[in-house]
């Protein structure tokens, strides 16, 4: 609701000029501490999927793992890590995707997800859409189905959205700020 929208942007810090000069960044630490907006992105996420027959939810670290875990149990499924490299023990499959400047990877487990898994990525913030990209290549790569990504915050500017539903993956954020 629009009083949800609200709530929630009075408990997100806006910092300017972070990480470099012109940007905004969307500090959603004042989310976690916050008990009542914290349990409202968690209850809202569950509700708006509880009946699309999701077996497994995938949080990309670090940010994804801090929504994605609460609303797995939530949900009464499986969490899934994807993780940055060299952090995950077992057999992964590797993503490398582009960042603005260089490139970056992100590993799943191999064995983590299976073909008969219908998978909702979450995560706090989608930009320019490359990090839910690769995890979405991750998971259809060890055979299961993902066609949904939840966030706290989608920044419409940045065209991730086009991005993401050109790969066939549907997308909800709670909360947008437009212009960026
Ligand atoms: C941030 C954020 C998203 C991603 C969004 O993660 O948490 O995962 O960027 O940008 P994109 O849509 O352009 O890919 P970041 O890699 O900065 O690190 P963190 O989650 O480990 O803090
Ligand atoms: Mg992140």
């Amino acid at each position: 609701t629009e009083s949800d929208v609200s709530y929630l942007k009075s408990v997100i810090h806006d910092v300017p000029d972070y990480p470099i000069p012109g940007i905004i960044f969307r500090d959603i630490t004042g989310i976690l501490d916050d008990a009542k907006a914290f349990q409202l992105c968690i209850d809202t996420m569950k509700t708006r999927y509880q009946e699309q027959g999701i077996t497994k939810v995938v949080g990309t670290e670090a940010r994804g793992f801090l929504f994605g875990a609460p609303l797995a149990l939530a949900m009464g499924v499986g969490f899934v890590p994807v993780r940055k490299p060299g952090k995950l023990p077992r057999e992964t499959h590797s993503q490398t995707y582009e960042l603005e400047y260089g490139q970056d990877t992100l590993e799943i487990h191999q064995d983590a997800l299976t073909e008969d898994d219908v998978v909702l990525m979450v995560d706090d913030l989608l930009a320019t859409g490359g990090t839910i990209e690769a995890t979405t290549h991750l998971i259809r790569a060890v055979g299961a189905k993902v066609n949904h990504a939840v966030f706290v915050i989608g920044l419409p500017g940045l065209k991730g959205h086009e991005r993401l539903h050109n790969l066939n993956v549907d997308v909800f954020s709670m909360v947008e700020y437009e212009g960026e």
